[in-house]
């Protein structure tokens, strides 16, 4: 019987699509899915540590699998990589002396070898490389989670230095990929039959200011749309840097999705020189109000971080008002918290966790009503919807995706069978709104 692995993914987009190309290498190195974290042969952890919980996270679930490794007589490979394993590397070995290997943010491509070693030496292997040691992964075998979606990275790496964010320190400085390579990928992949594709950058507005001297975003959104992919989402895009040719683009290209996630951080003009955003609240609303008169039915989501040190309630009292102002059908928040080697970790924080945590729930109140408010008004209107698959509490309920990336519960239709809706688009009737989903009827079959 051949060995089976399992791989467990934490944080962005970016690790789901590593986390693709690392189910992809160890299938074709002869392997097959494992069922459950404690019975595969082969354990691999793609992990995050852009906030503390994250980090946490993943040391309680390696630390579980201990008595499990001991346990089995043929034993158990842990490997660990990602964003952690690229910030600590050796150190893991000693707080989690069980792990076998700890690899990289740059050489997810040697995983299979990096098995082999350990294996075969008995011994745990560390691997962790400051420059990338192959191309984009990409050019990986992938094990696609969804065969109608594909995530095709277009920069790695981050330039912006946020004074709380360890993401530049894990992931490099910003490399862009070329536009042929880019094209000619995606072009292979609308072949394959995929309908949607997300392009991924830490920071996809500054696209190509390496390679050509000069962001070159709008050109990608083009040169993608024309390869005849149905449907282009892209993340993430940095308010300094989200051009008008990208806004332009996006009204013009009927493939690109009415959807944009523009996490703002704070309302605050002190907390985000702070923060070093470089933009002030008045050029994100005035950003905002571009964008909606250019795409008047855009979804907008953000990230906000609550309680970053010396934030005041006037601080906060001006987040909530960019909050109302935006009108975000989504954000993500989150409270913020110390990562060492950054510099706002060095900032004293007089503010007590009860207020901080008592303006997070002020917070997350405010971006539901906003949801809400932005849900209803879909109600009567027609959505071209993407059905991903039946509902997780109803095998009777089809579910989907809007463009504006919402999700949709629909009624299967009689006579129809699950299979046939998964992965096809169809015309909705919305007929309900609730915060997190609507609710409609398909008007073809
Ligand atoms: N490149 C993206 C996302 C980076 S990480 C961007 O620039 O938007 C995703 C989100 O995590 C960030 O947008 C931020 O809101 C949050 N985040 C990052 N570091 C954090 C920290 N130290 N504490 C709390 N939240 C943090
Ligand atoms: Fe982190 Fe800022 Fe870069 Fe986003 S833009 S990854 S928040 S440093
Ligand atoms: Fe986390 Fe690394 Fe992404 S730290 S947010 S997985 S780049």
């Amino acid at each position: 019987m051949s060995e089976t692995y399992y791989v467990r993914t934490f944080g962005c987009q970016m690790n789901k699509h590593d986390s693709e190309r690392v189910t992809g290498l160890l299938r074709s190195s002869g392997m097959t899915p494992g069922t459950t974290l404690d019975s595969a042969d082969v354990v691999v952890f793609l992990t995050c540590c852009v906030r503390e919980n994250a980090d946490e996270r993943l040391r309680g679930q390696v630390a579980s699998l201990k008595s499990v490794k001991t346990a089995r007589s043929g034993g158990q490979l842990i490997a660990v990589g990602g964003c952690i394993g690229q910030r600590d590397g050796e150190r893991l070995l000693e707080q989690l002396p069980h792990v076998d290997v700890v690899f990289g943010t740059h050489n997810v491509a040697h995983l299979p070898a990096l098995l082999e070693a350990a294996r075969s030496a008995r011994r745990p292997v560390v691997e962790v490389l400051d420059q990338a040691a192959e191309g984009f992964t990409s050019d990986l075998p992938a094990e696609r989670e969804h065969p109608w979606h594909a995530w095709v990275p277009i920069t790695v790496g981050c330039d912006n230095f946020c004074s709380y964010c360890i993401v530049p320190h894990v992931r490099g400085r910003e490399r862009s990929r070329p536009l042929d390579s880019i094209v000619s990928e995606t072009s292979a992949l609308v072949a394959e039959g995929v309908l949607e594709i997300t392009l991924l950058g830490q920071n996809v507005n500054s696209y190509g200011r390496d390679l050509y001297g000069e962001p070159r975003f709008a050109e990608v959104l083009r040169a993608v749309a024309a390869t005849g992919i149905e449907r282009i989402r892209f993340a993430t895009s940095h308010p300094k840097d989200l051009s008008d040719a990208t806004i332009e683009a996006m009204a013009e290209l009927p493939a690109v999705a009415r959807s944009l996630h523009l996490p703002a951080q704070s309302g605050s003009d002190r907390v985000l020189a702070a923060m070093n955003r470089r933009y002030t609240a008045a050029d994100y609303v005035s950003l905002v109000d571009r964008l909606y008169a250019a795409l008047p039915d855009l979804a907008l989501s953000t990230d906000i971080i609550v309680g970053f040190p010396g934030e005041t309630e006037e601080d906060f009292e001006a987040t909530m008002a960019l909050v109302e102002r935006a009108r975000y059908d989504q954000a993500f928040t989150f409270i913020y918290s110390p990562r060492v080697g950054t510099p706002a970790a060095e900032l004293e924080d007089p503010t007590p966790r009860e207020v901080v945590q008592e303006r997070f729930d002020r917070l997350v109140a405010r971006v539901q009503a906003s949801a809400l408010e932005k849900n209803r008004a879909l109600v009567g209107t027609a959505q071209r919807v993407l059905f991903t698959g039946v509902s997780k509490r109803d095998a009777s309920v089809l579910s989907g995706r809007t463009e504006g990336n919402k999700v949709v519960h629909v009624p299967l239709p009689a006579g129809s069978s699950a299979e046939e809706w998964r992965g096809r688009f169809a015309e909705v009737r919305i007929d309900e709104a609730q915060t997190w989903f609507l609710g409609g009827y398909t008007l073809e079959a």
